[in-house]
């Protein structure tokens, strides 16, 4: 007998799948399952002799795509999609009072995360506002929804307002996919909504209504929405004159006040520094 075939009768059992850095134990290629060959059956007749088994990653791999799935279908701009509360600078802003409401804020971010069990049962969202464009109102809200996607399997929806109403309008359309009570069934139903921008003009009675078809419904059914704007609760109802979104919004969200400073004429700036750099030399 050969020494090949010798070892081949001792351990006839093979493993096809080469181990690679893409799988958290070094077990798999990164696919999930293990490929193995039983040599011993290789001649027999109707019989498998190859076979895939599952890897420990399995489980959280597929965890992983649900993630990942969910993230795809959120709307989240693709700039913050791997923004983390954590990643949240409070040593950013030049001003004292500035970096103390980012700390309150981030903090507020980090336990409404932590809580989001107790928040979830009670339909308690977020309604981040500060009057500055820029501040980290959209970052701070689309940190908190990708730390529930990862971290709690929620569904989320992120749309700004005005998109919102223009993805209603579309449906009066004769050629309309959907229909407009499809479009809001859709808000009205995820687990949670991010409404960014919202209060940016004063809104028409059409679309007042739309957000109150929205919000009436999460308020009542216990969903939690994050809100970002410029403006706070209490002056909704100069957006939305009929009163009736603003005391939703009220009712179920806690208001976090932002700071009043822009990140993004910072970031601008230090961007351009470094363009500049490359058109006209140091
Ligand atoms: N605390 C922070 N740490 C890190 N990056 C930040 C922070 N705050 C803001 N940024 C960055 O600054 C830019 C503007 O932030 P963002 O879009 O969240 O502002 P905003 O308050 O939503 O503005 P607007 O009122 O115009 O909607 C983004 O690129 C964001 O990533
Ligand atoms: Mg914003
Ligand atoms: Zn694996």
């Amino acid at each position: 007998m050969n020494a090949v075939r010798e070892s081949l009768e001792s351990n006839p059992i093979e493993i096809l799948t080469s181990p690679s850095e893409d799988c958290p134990f070094r077990r798999c290629d990164g696919t999930g399952f293990i490929w193995i060959k039983d040599w011993s059956k290789r001649h027999k007749k109707n019989v498998v002799d190859e076979w895939k088994e599952e890897c420990e990653c399995y489980d959280q791999l597929i965890k992983q795509r649900e993630i990942d799935k969910k993230l795809d279908l959120s709307g989240i701009p693709p700039i913050f999609k791997d923004a983390t509360v954590r990643s949240f600078r409070t040593d950013i802003y030049q001003q004292t009072d500035s970096r103390e409401r980012a700390v309150v804020a981030r903090k507020a971010a980090i336990n409404y995360v932590t809580n989001f069990e107790v928040m979830q049962e009670n339909g308690k969202g977020l309604y981040l506002y500060s009057d500055v464009k820029g501040s980290g109102k959209t970052r701070l809200a689309v940190s908190i929804a990708n730390a529930l996607v990862s971290q709690h399997g929620v569904d989320v929806a992120f749309i700004k307002s005005m998109d919102l109403i223009s993805q209603v309008r579309k449906t009066f359309k004769n050629d309309s996919e959907l229909t407009e009570s499809e479009v809001v069934e859709s808000y009205r139903k995820v687990g949670l909504l991010v409404i960014d921008d919202l209060a940016i003009k004063g809104a028409s009675e059409f679309e007042e209504r739309i957000f109150y078809d929205i919000t009436d419904y999460r308020l009542e059914h216990n969903k939690p929405t994050l809100f970002t704007s410029n403006v706070s609760i209490d002056s909704l109802e100069d957006f939305y004159p009929g009163g009736r979104v603003g005391k939703r919004i009220k009712k179920m969200s806690l208001e976090i006040y932002m700071p009043e400073e822009s990140i993004r004429d910072q970031e601008a700036d230090s961007e351009n520094d470094d363009f500049e750099k490359i058109l006209f030399g140091n």
